[in-house]
């Protein structure tokens, strides 16, 4: 019996994991990218933000040119390119990059230039950034996959996901932070050059670096500041985002990173983690004593403890509700959202997939959803900048949540009580069944 079971368990296992494998190969080879690929189509202007995958060279002009030829007409055709061309290290000394070396010389077979294009030349930085994907999410490298492979992404309105591709083309070109055609070193080093994406409430790296001591100094002196200066030690008095994160000019973001964007509790004391945190005190100690660095960070930690506290019970509300069914409607009610979901059930915190709680949800668990995404996400953003104002403000948004969500949960199961007694049960609104999100967006993305 024993000796019989073994061998069928090991074929159904690797039956089961071809059929996975085959599934994600067709899943993935629809008219879009990702996961979902057959669910969406790519506009054309996705051809500028992911142009490995989407770019078509557009075939109004004939022939083969030289370089000198390439910045001739488009002298005329688009001088502001050139002349950001002429002022960037590319159009310097005898050796120069021309258009060519990173469209190609043939204008019916144009390219957009892919990091493997720059990477043949600037080899260290592609590197590095390819690198970057052993530190699994989040990255700028996976930065794109992650958004196309988002349920969200393919269910939401297309006007409304094109800013996604937008910020999350960081991972399929090189012109994020160094913007063409000037490819400038120096604007990159700049918190502006990052602020561009890592802004808005779920991020709000911008408004919590300015409002910290580094992000002070910066707006009072940088404007002085000799910013053709490498990001090592000594170069500047204060920090900025890319001194931080890019320390020495690696291209990763995430070889420090350990707390994943905020969204789900992790243990700082792993000694993976602790090798993260050394990391980082290493790079404050640049300009601050070790010990002074280390107990900042340490403060961090409790930040998150505390934040995580209340997460944890506003989840266990929430889990509640679900088990006696009084969340209204229920995920058998609503239409499939997002996409592809199987086993319809309400999401609860991170583990279960709580980001589909963006939409197509009941109130209560919008709540959670907005006190987990932007309450939480401001307040740990605060915290690992050092702007305690907004560590104050941020405990004080999720306590109200907190408070809120419990009081309406009170409020459900009252209602549940009457109803029992009166045998009335309200039908699921009808809101769910068609509207923005759901039919008419389908049909139409
Ligand atoms: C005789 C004039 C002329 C020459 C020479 C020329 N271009 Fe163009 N280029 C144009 C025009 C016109 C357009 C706009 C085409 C369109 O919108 O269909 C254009 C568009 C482009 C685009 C944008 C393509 C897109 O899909 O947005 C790139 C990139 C480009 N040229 C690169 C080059 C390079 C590289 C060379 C040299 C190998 C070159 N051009 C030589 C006239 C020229
Ligand atoms: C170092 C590489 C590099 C060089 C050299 C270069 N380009 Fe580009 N170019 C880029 C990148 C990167 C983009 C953005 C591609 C994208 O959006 O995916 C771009 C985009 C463009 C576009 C279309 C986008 C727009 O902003 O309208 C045109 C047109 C263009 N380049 C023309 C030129 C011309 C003309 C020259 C020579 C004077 C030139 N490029 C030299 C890298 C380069
Ligand atoms: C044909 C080779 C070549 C290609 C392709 C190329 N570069 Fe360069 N790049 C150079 C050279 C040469 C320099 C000047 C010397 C240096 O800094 O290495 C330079 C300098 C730079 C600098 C430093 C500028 C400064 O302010 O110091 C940046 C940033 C840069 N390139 C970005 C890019 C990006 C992004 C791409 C792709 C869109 C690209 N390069 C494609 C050769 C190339
Ligand atoms: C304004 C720029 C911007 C826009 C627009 C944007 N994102 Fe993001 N997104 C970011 C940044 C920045 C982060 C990482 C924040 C962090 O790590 O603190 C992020 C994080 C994420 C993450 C979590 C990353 C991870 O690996 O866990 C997902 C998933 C995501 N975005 C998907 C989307 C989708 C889908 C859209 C469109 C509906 C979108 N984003 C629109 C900038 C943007
Ligand atoms: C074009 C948009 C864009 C620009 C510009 C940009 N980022 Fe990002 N960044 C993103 C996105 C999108 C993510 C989330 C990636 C994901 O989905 O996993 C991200 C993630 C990050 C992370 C999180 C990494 C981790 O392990 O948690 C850090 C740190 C970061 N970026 C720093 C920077 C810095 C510093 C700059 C400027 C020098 C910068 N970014 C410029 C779009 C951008
Ligand atoms: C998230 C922002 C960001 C992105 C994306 C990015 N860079 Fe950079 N890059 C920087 C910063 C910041 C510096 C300045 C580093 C320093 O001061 O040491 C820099 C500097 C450079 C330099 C000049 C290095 C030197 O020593 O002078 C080159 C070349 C370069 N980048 C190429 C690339 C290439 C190729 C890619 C795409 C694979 C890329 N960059 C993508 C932020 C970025
Ligand atoms: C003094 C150094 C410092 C500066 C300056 C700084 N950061 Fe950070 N940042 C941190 C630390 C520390 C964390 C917490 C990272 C961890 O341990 O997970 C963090 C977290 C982040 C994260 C989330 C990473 C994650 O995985 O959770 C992003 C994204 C980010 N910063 C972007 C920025 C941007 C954009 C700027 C500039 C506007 C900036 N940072 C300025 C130190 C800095
Ligand atoms: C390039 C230099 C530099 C680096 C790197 C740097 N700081 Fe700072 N930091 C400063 C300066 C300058 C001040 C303002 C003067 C002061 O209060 O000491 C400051 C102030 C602070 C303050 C406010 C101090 C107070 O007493 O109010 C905190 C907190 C802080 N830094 C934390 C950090 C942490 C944590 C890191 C590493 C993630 C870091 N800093 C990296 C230069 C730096």
């Amino acid at each position: 019996m024993h000796n019989r079971l073994l061998p069928t368990l090991l074929i159904i296992t690797l039956l089961a994991m071809v059929a996975g494998f085959t599934y994600v190969h067709w899943s993935k080879s629809g008219p879009g990218a990702g996961l979902y690929s057959r669910d969406w189509l790519p506009d054309p202007v996705q051809g500028y933000w992911d142009p490995n995958n989407f770019y078509r060279s557009s075939d109004s002009v004939q022939g083969v040119f030289e370089g000198k030829q390439c910045v001739q007409c488009h002298e005329e055709i688009t001088p502001g390119i050139v002349a950001d061309w002429r002022a960037s290290r590319h159009a310097q000394g005898d050796e120069k990059v021309f258009c060519n070396d990173c469209h190609g010389g043939d204008h019916q077979r144009l390219h957009l230039p892919t990091p493997e294009v720059c990477g043949s030349c600037h080899n260290k930085q592609q590197n590095e950034s390819e690198d970057e994907a052993r530190y699994g999410f989040p990255s700028h490298i996976l930065a794109m996959e992650r958004a196309v492979d988002a349920p969200h992404f393919a269910d939401k309105p297309k006007a409304e996901v094109q800013s996604c591709v937008q910020c999350h083309s960081v991972a399929t070109k090189c012109d994020s932070c160094h913007t063409r055609h000037r490819f400038d070193a120096a604007e990159s080093r700049r918190p502006e050059a990052c602020i561009t994406c890592h802004s808005g409430p779920p991020h709000p790296d911008d408004t919590t670096y300015f409002a910290s001591a580094h992000g002070q100094i910066y707006l009072a002196e940088g404007k002085d500041w000799d910013w053709s200066k490498p990001l090592t030690k000594g170069n500047y008095k204060a920090p900025t985002c890319a001194y931080c994160h890019m320390d020495a000019g690696r291209h990763q973001v995430a070889h420090k990173s350990m707390w994943k964007f905020g969204l789900r509790e992790i243990n700082p004391h792993t000694s993976n983690n602790q090798i993260l945190r050394r990391r980082w005190i290493e790079l404050c100690s640049d300009c601050h004593a070790e010990k002074e660095a280390a107990q900042w960070l340490g403060e961090l930690d409790r930040e998150r403890k505390q934040a995580w506290s209340m997460l944890y019970m506003a989840e266990a509300v929430l889990k509640n509700l679900r088990s006696d069914q009084l969340l209204q409607p229920s995920a058998a009610e609503r239409p499939p959202y997002p996409m592809g979901s199987l086993w319809p059930m309400e999401r609860i915190g991170f583990y279960e997939g709580q980001a589909s709680a963006f939409y197509n949800v009941s109130g209560i668990e919008r709540d959670y959803f907005e006190m987990w995404y932007f309450d939480n996400l401001g307040a740990y953003k605060s915290a690992a900048h050092g702007d305690s104002a907004g560590v104050k403000e941020g405990h004080q948004k999720m306590a109200t949540s907190l408070e809120h969500i419990q009081t309406k949960a009170h409020k459900l199961r009252q209602r549940a009580a009457t109803e029992q007694e009166t045998e009335i049960t309200p039908a699921a609104p009808s809101i769910w069944n068609s509207g923005a999100y759901t039919d008419y967006n389908r049909e139409h993305n």
